[in-house]
């Protein structure tokens, strides 16, 4: 098949495109800076049209779109908001304008999303018919979702609320992992917030899963089936690199040192992950316990 990646050159599109690759399918990945030697890489300019880079979506089979300013990157100034909304919801919009303009549009859209839509729930079960919160992150994915839904008449759409995706060299476990080496880690505030993880081999099979379904349409929460809390997720991963974990960061640090980011993880959602599982999706993962013993063995 031929896939169009965009935003493919990140954390979760690198390990998709290796899978794609791997099992024959011509991947093209849509970058504002394409990697020199990657012959993949095929220049856009993700500002809400579509420009040359669009024939590469003329007969292509399936677009994922990961595109989108990081989340964790920087401190949440007014400035960094505009550019995580604007960096989701234009390319988005230039992934759409493409597609309503090629003679023989994909059959699939794969777009992200996160679990963030939900907001913060406590400790109440959230699935995909759950409504989106109403703070910055869910007004954030419900623009972004509601962008992608904009090509639903052309071609099958799939939102994709990704939770917190689980690999030592990327995402939130690299960021921790170090600290918990060293014996320094801990809970983070009250530790009572749940944390929606999936192992990043279970995220990729999932999207590799969306593609060949074709009765999978409209959102998918792509977290494992039993989510845990932040004080359980801390000792599970203690108990994964044989050290303590005693030293907890209390909220007010974390408000101080991280601004508003602080909120999302310092609030989390108990998602799971409903219809993938109606659908007979079925996780290599399913505990933490299994899913840090495999990562960091
Ligand atoms: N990783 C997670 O645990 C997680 C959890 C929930 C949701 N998600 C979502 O899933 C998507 C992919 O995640 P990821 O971890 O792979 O992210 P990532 O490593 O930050 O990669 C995202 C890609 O988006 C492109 N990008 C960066 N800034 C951009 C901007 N201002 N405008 C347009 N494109 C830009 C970059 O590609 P180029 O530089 O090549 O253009 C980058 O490689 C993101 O939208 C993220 O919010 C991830």
């Amino acid at each position: 098949m031929k896939i169009i990646l965009a935003g493919g050159s990140g954390f979760l599109g690198r390990a998709l495109a290796t899978r794609l690759q791997r099992d024959g399918h011509a991947v093209t990945n849509l970058s504002r800076h394409p990697r020199p030697g990657v012959d993949a890489d095929l220049p856009w300019k993700p500002d809400g049209t579509a420009g040359q880079w669009a024939t590469a979506l003329d007969g292509a089979d399936a677009v994922i779109n990961l595109a989108g300013a990081g989340i964790a990157d920087h401190r949440w100034t007014e400035e960094r908001k505009r550019t995580l909304r604007s960096s989701r919801v234009l390319a988005t919009r230039s992934v759409v304008t493409a597609i309503r303009q090629v003679a023989r549009p994909p059959a699939l859209l794969v777009n992200g999303s996160a679990v963030g839509y939900y907001g913060a729930r406590g400790a109440e079960v959230v699935t995909e018919a759950t409504s989106p919160g109403a703070d910055f992150l869910s007004d954030l994915c419900a623009e972004w979702e509601r962008e992608a839904e904009q090509a639903s008449p052309v071609l099958r759409v799939a939102l994709l609320r990704t939770g917190l995706v689980l690999h030592p060299q990327g995402g939130v476990l690299e960021k921790i992992l170090l600290p918990f080496r060293i014996g320094v880690g801990g809970r983070l505030g009250s530790g009572s917030q749940y944390m929606p993880w999936i192992h990043l081999d279970d995220w990729v099979e999932m999207v590799v899963w969306l593609i060949a379904n074709h009765t999978a349409r409209g959102a998918f929460n792509a977290t494992a089936p039993t989510p845990v809390t932040n004080a359980e997720f801390t000792r599970a991963l203690a108990r994964a690199v044989h050290r303590p974990a005693f030293l907890p960061v209390p909220g007010f640090g974390l408000r101080l040192a991280l601004g508003e980011f602080a909120n999302s993880v310092l609030v989390g959602q108990r998602a799971i992950p409903a219809r993938a599982a109606e659908l007979g999706f079925e996780f290599r993962f399913q505990t933490i316990d299994a899913a840090l013993a495999d990562l960091l063995r």
